[in-house]
């Protein structure tokens, strides 16, 4: 893959049921993203992921489709699918889909298929037990419906059966191995799927739970050879294609082929110590030495993988729920100021609150309140929507953010965003492959970012206290810096809450 493509690239991830309500009719749409393209570009990004926009039933917001070569008509057709690629091409804005490998709906037609009692083209489409009294060991399983004598394995929710690729170790007689037909087959056809949207246009995939494929995998060894088919497959025809994957192990999933690996806000990473938990880093409080630490361990196993870190995602808290007021302009300035590629999810530019007490939605629970409409201007619906009733409440406290509200103002977040995209971008050190050395991670943050000859040093205060630091480097010019923080010789002062992007000599 040509690295080059994405190596100044920042994201985007549009929620789309939530981003733009094109037609009025209380939902956002494909189109609706289309007419916002020219935000986006703006802002500054380059690439967008969109959550799933396939025909669903949508128990889980879209994540067990229902056919994965059909766009859900509330969100348009195939064409405006079509044409969102090519208008986001026009902008230099690369277009990920997100696919769904591991699981479908249990309304999916294959599944139909799979529960009947005769033999048939999906009967191990997806992973069976032999008798409808044998659970499978270790995972979650839907038992009793069908017509067929067994039990189906599940990935997430219950009604999410899980796609077939087969067992690494194979404790039972029904376990079928990874190079078995039905495993092959399974593979084939998501191959397949790929191959259809990288035909339409589009650039690449987010891959949900990408790690999860194989089963009773230890180390996810199988998993990764899956992959490596898969990609191997895949860029024969499409070698630029892009996939990021939701894995959290950028070792693994680098060496199974993904452009991108995730970091996560569950598991070993330590994410939510920074932004997420009674205490958050960038919130002035704790320190930030255990992720550090892990992220140290997850670049030494993979040197040029491509880790992101997301300013949030439809999964968690919204950023703004735990960092507040200026503090969101330091997470902002880390966040598109470390290695790999920058992930902004719609709305944290603007600061949009996580809403506070809404029912579930469609299989949201306690994630619906990070999944509200994105709130354009003051007008009806905070200009997400024309119709009385929209998919999820708006925010529409007074105090409610809104791009129009924000633009043009000096230090508003939007604008100190857009800036640090800019500075990112003009500056080689910062991008994607530059190196990171850490040189501290207590009350202030402090870390060396090199590439190409050029080096630039990023101290940010999250603190209530100033503080002044001698390094051991001779600093040049400051590229960028917030809340009165500047360089002079070897020292470095920052008031509390400050951040500065120095040049090193
Ligand atoms: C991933 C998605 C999440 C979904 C789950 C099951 O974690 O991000 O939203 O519910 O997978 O597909
Ligand atoms: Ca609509």
């Amino acid at each position: 893959m040509d690295r080059s493509r994405i190596e100044n690239a920042v994201f985007y991830q549009i929620y789309p049921q939530s981003f733009y309500d094109s037609n009025g009719d209380g939902i956002g749409d494909l189109n609706g993203i289309t007419e916002k393209l020219d935000y986006i570009a703006d802002l500054g990004c380059t690439g967008i992921w969109i959550n799933p926009c396939f025909e669903s039933p949508f128990y889980d917001a879209g994540y067990d489709v229902a056919d994965y070569r059909k766009v859900a008509p509330r969100y348009g057709t195939n064409e405006d699918l079509e044409n969102l690629f090519r208008e986001a091409h026009k902008r230099g804005i690369l277009v990920l889909l997100d696919l769904v490998p591991g699981h479908t709906s249990y309304q999916h037609p294959w599944f139909r298929e799979s529960s009947k009692a005769e033999k048939n083209e999906y009967t191990d489409r997806y992973a069976w037990t032999d008798s409808v009294w044998n659970s499978p060991e270790g995972y979650g399983c839907i038992r009793g419906f069908s017509e067929r004598d067994g039990a189906c394995v599940t990935n997430f929710f219950t009604h999410q059966p899980a796609l077939n690729y087969g067992f690494a170790e194979r404790k039972e007689n029904w376990q079928q191995g990874t190079e078995d037909p039905g495993p092959v087959a399974t593979r084939n056809e998501i191959i397949d799927i790929m191959r259809f949207w990288l035909g339409k246009g589009c650039d690449g995939f987010r891959v949900d739970m990408a790690g999860s494929l194989v089963k009773n995998d230890p180390g996810q060894r199988e998993t990764i050879k899956l992959w490596q088919k898969i990609h191997g497959e895949i860029r024969k025809e499409y070698p630029d294609c892009l996939t990021v994957s939701e894995w959290g192990e950028p070792d693994k999933a680098l060496k199974a082929g993904f452009s991108m690996d995730f970091l996560l806000h569950f598991g070993p990473s330590h994410y939510n110590d920074l932004f997420r938990c009674e205490h958050p880093y960038f919130m002035g409080e704790g320190d930030a030495k255990a992720f550090v630490e892990r992220y140290q361990e997850s670049r030494e196993k993979e040197k040029d993988g491509l880790i992101c870190i997301p300013s949030g995602n439809h999964d968690m808290d919204r950023l703004a729920r735990h960092i507040h007021g200026e503090n969101l302009k330091l997470a902002f300035a880390f966040l598109l100021s470390m290695p790999g590629i920058p992930y902004i999810y719609y709305g944290d530019e603007i600061g949009m609150r996580h809403v506070e007490g809404l029912a579930s939605k469609e299989g949201g629970y306690g994630r619906t309140g990070a999944r509200t409409p994105m709130q354009w201007n003051k007008e009806k619906n905070k200009g997400f929507s024309a119709a009385d009733k929209t998919y999820l409440p708006v925010d529409t406290g007074a105090d409610a953010p809104d791009v129009a509200g924000l633009e043009g103002i000096e230090n508003s977040l939007p604008e100190e965003v857009r800036r640090l995209i800019r500075v990112r971008k003009a500056h080689p050190a910062l991008r994607a492959g530059g190196e990171i050395e850490w040189i501290r991670e207590d009350g202030v943050l402090m870390y060396l970012r090199r590439a190409e000859g050029e080096k630039i040093l990023i101290a940010i205060n999250p603190g209530k206290e100033a503080a002044e630091i001698e390094t051991d480097v001779e600093l040049g010019e400051a590229v960028y810096a917030f809340g009165g923080a500047g360089a002079v010789g070897r020292t470095v002062k920052l008031p509390p809450v400050s951040f500065v992007l120095v040049s090193v000599k």
